[in-house]
């Protein structure tokens, strides 16, 4: 099936595990407002959902997710904060996966670009494909990091490997992303999403309440909130900026960017 340019969320049930496909494979999964909202619905759902247990998350084509749509992104430049204007859905979908309460899994193939990459860290089990490659260059975009991952990256792989993929933009592939403890397993692209599944059917094997309880002790969720509001702030500062507007308008025109403007 060709799914369209401006993609969709393919969800699907099945033996207790909810399954959220971004389907916009033309554009490297690329996640516009509209995806994010339907990710976030489905969210929702399933949080009332009784009998799903655990969600994956996967992506079609070759590529995971590269990270939010920038044509959105410029879009955002331009928008004033005036009231009543309704909040854009990426932070609606940021603040759902830090308090997401049931298993969250994640198949990751090829580039895992920004809210790529960064979703990962709120997962509980990731398999990544052999071609896997993480970044999260929100730097040279003029932005800062999202979804707590100021605080959860450096946390995980320590402060100087973490300001490399923050900061600097640096790329990391799959042996050394399950070396970080940032995956659980890496496979062949062709098995990707069977080994995500198996996970996901053994833990909706489990006693969910048990499950659910685990995953609240080990997560500090009050503590990702806060930190999630501090970025959300400041990101949502720099979106308007002449350094974010320069690097999406390079981005789209498809040339370098130039900086020395600023
Ligand atoms: N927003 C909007 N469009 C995007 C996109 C994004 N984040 N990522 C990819 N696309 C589009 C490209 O513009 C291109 O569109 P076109 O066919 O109309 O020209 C199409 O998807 C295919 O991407 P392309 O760059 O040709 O694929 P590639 O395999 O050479 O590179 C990436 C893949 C992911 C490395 C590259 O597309 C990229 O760097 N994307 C931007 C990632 C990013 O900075 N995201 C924001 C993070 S905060």
């Amino acid at each position: 099936m060709q799914a369209s340019e401006d993609g969709q969320i393919a969800v699907s049930a099945r033996g207790g595990v909810m399954t959220l496909l971004i389907d916009r494979p033309a554009k490297k999964n690329a996640l516009t407002d509209a995806l994010y909202g339907e990710l976030s619905d489905a969210l929702e759902d399933t949080e009332q959902d009784a009998a799903i247990r655990a969600v994956v998350i996967l992506g079609a084509g070759d590529a995971f997710c590269a990270g939010n749509d920038i044509s959105d992104f410029l879009t955002m430049t331009s928008r004033q904060g005036s009231e009543g204007q309704s909040e854009a859905q990426v932070f609606r979908f940021l603040r759902l996966l830090g308090s997401f309460s049931k298993p969250l899994l994640a198949g990751v193939q090829g580039r895992a670009v920004g809210i790529g990459t960064t979703m990962l860290l709120h997962c509980d089990h990731v398999v990544l494909a052999e071609d896997a490659q993480l970044s999260t260059p929100f730097v040279s975009l003029g932005l800062v990091p999202e979804a707590a991952s100021s605080l959860l990256l450096p946390k995980l792989i320590g402060h100087a490997r973490a300001f490399a993929m923050l900061a600097m933009g640096a790329v990391m592939g799959a042996g050394e992303a399950r070396e970080a403890g940032l995956a659980n397993a890496v496979v062949a692209g062709d098995s990707l999403e069977d080994a995500v599944m198996q996970a996901a059917q053994r833990i909706a094997a489990l006693p969910p309440g048990a499950v659910q309880q685990t995953k609240a002790l080990m997560r500090d969720s009050e503590t990702i909130a806060k930190v999630m509001e501090a970025e959300i702030e400041i990101f949502a500062q720099r979106l308007k900026s002449g350094e974010a507007r320069e690097a999406f308008t390079a981005f789209l025109e498809k040339r370098p960017p130039d900086f020395s403007a600023f």
